[in-house]
């Protein structure tokens, strides 16, 4: 069983997929992490994020980059969205998410393409969406969280710039599956939102 789940930064994808994947014991990749991967190495190895040869060459990435925790910052995940413009990034990672898609047993994986490039024929397709203010105060208190001193305008302000990135961009924009259930978070709690994930992901199955 292979469950989709792409939404927008901090819609409360992350924690729904995490959810789904425990209630029924399927593997998870936050494909997120990838690019945010990519990302990072364009830093470390002083190269330009917006020239496409210079992000394709950090794609190469040592898997044990997925581990630290550098690229869970604000930061990271703007250079992100600026590497995951390029189609031949996109291309570099594709067959990681789909080998990790099409193992046997299935798996549930979280990003902005997976109902739509990287698994269009998966068993179910959630698309979590929460209006920009509030994915901003969540994102801020997370970031409060781990020590940051980031304010809530900030915030709010990169959440924008990355939606408009993230949507606007011409290789796999985010945009809803057709055959996606909506599940709006917005004024869901965390218990709220994965009962109802878990009710939509049924509906399809
Ligand atoms: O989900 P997360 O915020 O970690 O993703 C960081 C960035 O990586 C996103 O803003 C988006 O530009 C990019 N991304 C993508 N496709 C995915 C997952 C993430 O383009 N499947």
């Amino acid at each position: 069983m292979i469950i989709a789940v792409d939404g927008p930064a901090a819609s409360g994808k992350g924690t729904i997929a995490r959810a789904l994947a425990k209630h029924y014991r399927l593997p998870h990749l936050d494909t997120g992490l990838l690019y945010r991967a990519v990302a990072e190495n364009v830093r470390r190895m002083e190269l330009d994020p917006t020239i496409e040869a210079d992000a394709v060459a950090a794609s190469n990435f040592p898997d044990d980059m997925l581990d630290d925790a550098a690229l869970r910052s604000d930061d990271a995940g703007q250079r992100a969205s600026i590497v995951s413009e390029h189609p031949l990034v996109r291309a570099a990672l594709l067959q990681r998410q789909r080998k990790f898609a099409n193992q046997p047993g299935g798996a549930v994986l979280d990003g902005r393409d997976i109902g739509t490039v990287i698994a269009p024929d998966a068993d179910a397709k959630l698309f979590v969406k929460a209006t920009p203010q509030i994915r901003a105060r969540r994102r801020h208190g997370e970031l409060r969280e781990r020590g940051s001193t980031i304010s809530l305008d900030k915030v709010l302000a990169d959440i924008r710039a990355r939606d408009l990135r993230d949507t606007g961009r011409n290789a796999a924009p985010l945009v809803m599956a057709a055959d996606a259930g909506i599940l709006d978070t917005s004024f869901l709690s965390i218990e709220a939102a994965v009962i109802r994930a878990i009710e939509l992901v049924e509906r399809q199955l």
